[in-house]
This record gives structure tokens, sequence and C-alpha cells, in this order.
């Protein structure tokens, strides 16, 4: 296996000043699955897991260091994740029972399930919010915030859209929280953990190939932020057909990966040379661009001929796949829950303003 020749082209990319930091917070309970917690919470700034709370360990744990320092310093801070936590938990478990007998399901496996998020632009300061519900892997409920107001993409959610509607007192909270305390906390994160969230870091990209008939996929990992594109290119132009986007994935170590696969199974290889795979992280100038070629493609496959020697090779391929699974609990969660449109809910501390004491549900 050759190591991988990176050429460094500069290609013209607009580069926007302003950028978009987010601060989201995802929440799951469920009911009769076995081996995992029943409530878990995370908090996320610009992807990037800060705080963790589950019903098992019930007081959140710092996933930063500045997130450490941040709850040792301000121990009211602390309690305001703490109550946030305990509370949401009581409040989703009840959730589930009274949609449950809403909906004459039986017992078995249920979910229920919000993401509350806000983003702050750092050019303009214009702010926007989120806040959506998922039941058993569908979208339930989600809040607009120019009507605060639900919006019901079910039947089923009807009812508790017009229970929500008539609460004003607790859309109005829901308002405040997402578009001034929500933004202020990220202003205050991105402040505390600016060594690291606003650091930038090139990937290493390679490509890599199944079996000799499979799409190339052009592997980058270990970048940061997450804010990234990548596709590939038939004679500098950029190509739409036959490429596979996959998503931006998080790494172990804070870093991030993706990938693009490119079917060529209706190239010639005297036209492989034509393409071309092009990294781009937002706000650096430099691309990283790999050109298609076979003498760099990583495999793990041998022909049945070459059989004894099999195992000896794709120690590359085998590492990636480990890096590809070694993603945090909190993301395999967040794949499974891709498409619920997790939803929002209710908990009841005075001074939280997404914790809202909540009959709506009921
Ligand atoms: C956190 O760790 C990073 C790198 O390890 C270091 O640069 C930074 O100063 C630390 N921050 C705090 C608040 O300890
Ligand atoms: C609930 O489901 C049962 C079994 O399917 C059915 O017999 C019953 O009529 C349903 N009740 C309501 C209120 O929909
Ligand atoms: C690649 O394209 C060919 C023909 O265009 C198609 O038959 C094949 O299924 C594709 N392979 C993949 C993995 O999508």
């Amino acid at each position: 296996m050759k190591t991988m020749e990176l050429v460094f082209l500069l290609i013209f990319f607009p580069v926007t000043l302003s950028v978009k930091h987010s601060l989201k917070f995802f929440t799951t309970a469920s009911s009769g699955v076995k081996n995992v917690p029943d409530f878990v919470a995370v908090g996320l700034v610009d992807e990037v897991p800060t705080g963790y709370c589950d019903s098992i360990r019930k007081t959140p744990e710092a996933k930063q260091n500045w997130t450490q320092k941040m709850f040792e310093d301000d121990p009211q801070h602390l309690e305001w994740y703490t109550q946030k936590c305990l509370l949401t938990q009581y409040d989703y478990k009840a959730h589930i029972d009274i949609l449950k007998q809403q909906l004459n399901q039986s017992d078995g496996v249920h979910i229920f399930q919000r993401m509350d998020s806000c983003e702050w632009d750092d050019e303009t300061g214009e702010v926007n919010g989120f806040v959506q519900f998922g039941y058993d892997g569908e979208d339930f409920l989600a809040f607009d915030l120019k009507t605060l107001t639900w919006i019901a993409p079910k039947p089923q959610a009807v009812i508790t859209k017009h229970k929500r509607d008539r609460d004003r007192a607790h859309n109005e909270r829901w308002n405040y929280f997402l578009t001034q305390y929500c933004p202020e906390l990220v202003k205050r994160y991105l402040e505390l953990g600016k060594s690291s969230l606003l650091r930038t870091e090139l990937p290493s990209v390679s490509l890599l190939q199944k079996t000799p008939s499979s799409p190339v996929s052009c592997h980058a990992t270990g970048f940061y932020p997450h804010r990234a594109e990548m596709f590939w290119r038939k004679d500098g132009e950029e190509l739409h057909e036959d490429v596979e986007h996959g998503e931006i994935l998080p790494n172990h170590d804070g870093s991030f990966q993706m990938s693009v696969d490119l079917n060529l199974s209706s190239v010639t290889p005297e036209d492989w040379r034509r393409y071309d795979c092009v990294f781009h992280l937002s706000g650096v100038k430099d691309n990283i661009v790999t050109k298609l070629d076979k003498a760099v493609i990583r495999t793990n496959w041998v022909s049945p001929s070459e059989f004894p020697a099999g195992p000896v090779i794709g120690g590359v391929v085998g590492l990636l796949l480990l890096l590809a699974v070694c993603i945090t609990g909190v993301f395999i969660w967040r794949r499974r829950d891709n498409g619920f449109r997790p939803a929002n809910s209710s908990d009841s501390s005075s001074s939280d303003p997404s914790s809202v004491k909540d009959a709506a549900l009921n």
C-alpha cells in the first residue's frame, strides 16, 4: 500500500466570513428498551458534545474541560442542568404513558424525543431556534417560532397541538429560551471553549474501495469544525451523478469524518485520471485535492487466488472502520433518531425557560 499523495491546490471558494454557531440539546426517553438507560440527554455546541446525563448517572457529566471549568466556577449553571435532567426525565416517562393511552397503544417499546436548539450568526447576530418532538421514530410536534404555535405533522398529535397552543405562557417561555437564553449560552460557551471550538484542523484523505467493482470512497477524517464540503470532480467540474454523499460523523477525539462514494462502473480505466476528490473546510482557503489513482486506493479485498495473504492486508481499512464505529453512544443514538424529529417537553425548574412545567401533553 502506497502512501497517499495529497496535492494542495487553490480553488476558488466563496469564503463566507459569517459562521452560524449552534447549541443543541437531544433528549430521549424510552420504555421497554433493554440494556440502555431509559433517559438520555446530551448537549452539543457546534456538534461537539459538551455535557451528558442519563437516568443512571443523574448529575450532568462535563464532556469538555471547559464545561468542567464552567460547572466548577458557576455552580448555578450546573444546578440548572441537574434540574433540567431530573425533571425532564420524570415528565417524559409520564408523557409516554399518556401518549400510549391517547393512541391506544400496547406496552412494548416506545420512544419519546426532543431536540431543542438555537443558532447564532457571529457576523450578523441573527438568531434562530427550533424545538421538535418525536414519538416512536416519527415527527410528532414542532414549534413555530414566528407564530408561537405548534405544528402537528400527524393527526394523532393534533390534540396535543391544541393543548399546547392554548398555553401561551409556556410558548412565550420557549420563545425566550430559544431566542435569548440559548444564544447567550452559545456565546458564553464559545468564549470559554474557544481554544478548541474555534480551531481548524485539516483531515487526512484516503481513497477506499471494498472490491474492484465497488464504488471508490473518498474518505476524510480528522477535520474540525464540522462545516466542511467534499465532492468528486470530472475535468474540474463538480459531479452530481453516480455520487453518494455520506453524513458528517464525529470521531471519538472530537474531530469529524465524512466520505463521498463515486460509482465508476461505467468509467473506462483510461478516464480515471480525469477524476478527483475535493475536500473543503469552511474558512480555510486551501482545499485538499486527491486524484483518482488506482495505485493509491486502499482496500482489504484480495482476489481468491491470493487468499492466504488476506488477513495481513486491510489493516488500514479495518482501522478506518473501527474509527467509524468508535463514535460515542450519543451519536449512535442521534443516528437512530435521524428522521424522528425529536421534539420537546417539559421540565419545571423555575430558572429554566426550556424547562416548562407542561400540561400540554395530557
Ligand atoms: C482544555 O484543554 C486544552 C487542550 O488540552 C487546553 O488548550 C485548554 O487550555 C484547556 N482549557 C481549560 C479551561 O482547562
Ligand atoms: C383500542 O384498541 C383495541 C384493540 O385494537 C380496540 O378494540 C379498541 O376499540 C381501541 N379503543 C379505542 C378507544 O380506539
Ligand atoms: C453503479 O452503477 C451501475 C450502472 O450505472 C449500477 O448497475 C450499479 O448498481 C451501481 N452500483 C452501486 C453500488 O450503486
